[in-house]
């Protein structure tokens, strides 16, 4: 694993993977492809020596150059919200599935080794009220746009490793928070919002659970996979900590001093899946991976980074929320 190629690593995920990456293995030459879309900022690797190429993973000519002069593909380049694919698919049949399918085509010619991040969003969802949890051996049955492409792409993967032999491994994480998420994401568009003194917006009762992974511990079950990892295998990624909506938005308020029930409910999200959540044995005795982030202390700190790094999310805030009004949320 010398040299690496970072898709997507201008966005939330990527950048903080290109972060980590380089602090736990300083000789890796990383080298980022990203469109720059409204999700992905060259901000975000500020300072840090890498590569960094503008550029479509749609492009197959920019992504052959590029693949054939690497040791590994790390693909987290996507368009990833789940409310814009409801207002317009395309751009997530383009990118995620016709995308991913460039990229395999790329490694499978220069037999490249390529780890798929994708999302606990391909099962589809879970009752409010039970224990069951996602595992490896789960069906897919993705309920958006936005899963469904994901569960294409995942499905492209699988169908290269068998049929082409090529070296890639899938992982599917649960809900991330942490520094550098757009503000169009539930954990940051509430904390921008009471900075703004507006007030925090709920969809639906809020019932609706999500399990929440500090960024840091998903790219670190990354690095394990990408240097123990089976090839051909997929690992499910998560924390354990699940919330409901209005519990983490109760918990915003409450930790940034503010009146607990100050929040507006709006309208729910068409289709909206009711609980996520993941069963990472394999990772954790397979793979010897475990979470290292406290939830409280971790929404704590991504509370302070926010506070002291508006001139970051301000640019993207005001479009945001013309984007919400629009859509009645
Ligand atoms: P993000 O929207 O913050 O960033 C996506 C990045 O991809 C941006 O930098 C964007 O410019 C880039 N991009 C988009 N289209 C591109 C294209 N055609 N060519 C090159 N670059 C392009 O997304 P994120 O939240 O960081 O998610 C990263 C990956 O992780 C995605 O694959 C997503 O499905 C997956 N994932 C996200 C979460 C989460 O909670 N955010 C959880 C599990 C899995
Ligand atoms: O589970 C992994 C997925 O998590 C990733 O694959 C996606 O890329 C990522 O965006 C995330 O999807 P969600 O749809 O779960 O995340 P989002 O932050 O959009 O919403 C989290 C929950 O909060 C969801 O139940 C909808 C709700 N919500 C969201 C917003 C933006 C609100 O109640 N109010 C809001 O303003």
């Amino acid at each position: 694993m010398r040299r690496m190629l970072v898709t997507g690593g201008a966005g939330f995920i990527g950048s903080n993977f290109v972060h980590d990456t380089l602090r736990r293995f300083p000789d890796v030459e990383v080298t980022v492809l990203d469109l720059l879309t409204y999700a992905g900022s060259q901000r975000n690797l500020d300072g840090v020596p890498v590569t960094f190429v503008h550029g479509d993973i749609c492009d197959a000519s920019l992504v052959d150059g590029l693949v054939a002069a690497t040791d590994v593909v790390v693909h987290f380049a996507a368009e990833s919200h789940v409310d814009n694919s409801l207002n317009d698919p395309s751009p997530f049949i383009q990118t995620n599935i016709v995308g991913t399918f460039t990229l395999l085509e790329a490694v499978r010619k220069h037999e490249v080794r390529l780890h798929h991040i994708s999302t606990d969003e391909v099962f589809g969802d879970l009752p409010l009220d039970s224990l069951e949890q996602f595992t490896e051996q789960t069906a897919y049955d993705p309920s958006s746009p936005y899963s469904a492409s994901k569960a294409s792409s995942d499905m492209l993967v699988r169908a290269w490793v068998r049929s082409y032999g090529v070296q890639a491994t899938i992982s599917n994480c649960a809900n991330n928070y942490g520094s550098y998420q757009h503000v169009e994401k539930l954990i940051p568009r509430q904390i921008t919002n009471i900075l703004l003194g507006d007030k925090p917006k709920l969809y639906g009762a809020g019932a609706n659970v999500r399990e929440w992974t500090h960024v840091t511990d998903h790219n670190s079950a990354v690095h394990r996979i990408i240097t123990a990892g089976q090839i051909g295998e997929t690992y499910l990624i998560g924390s354990g900590d699940e919330r409901s909506n209005q519990q983490i938005i109760t918990q915003l308020l409450t930790l940034m001093g503010q009146d607990p029930t100050a929040y507006d409910h709006v309208p729910d999200r068409p289709g909206h899946d009711l609980r996520y959540s993941n069963n990472t044995t394999k990772l954790r005795t397979e793979l010897g991976w475990t979470p290292r982030y406290d939830f409280e202390a971790g929404l704590a700190a991504t509370i302070t980074w926010y506070r002291e790094n508006a001139a970051w999310w301000k640019p993207q805030k005001s479009s945001t929320e013309a984007k919400y009004k629009l859509l009645g949320r």
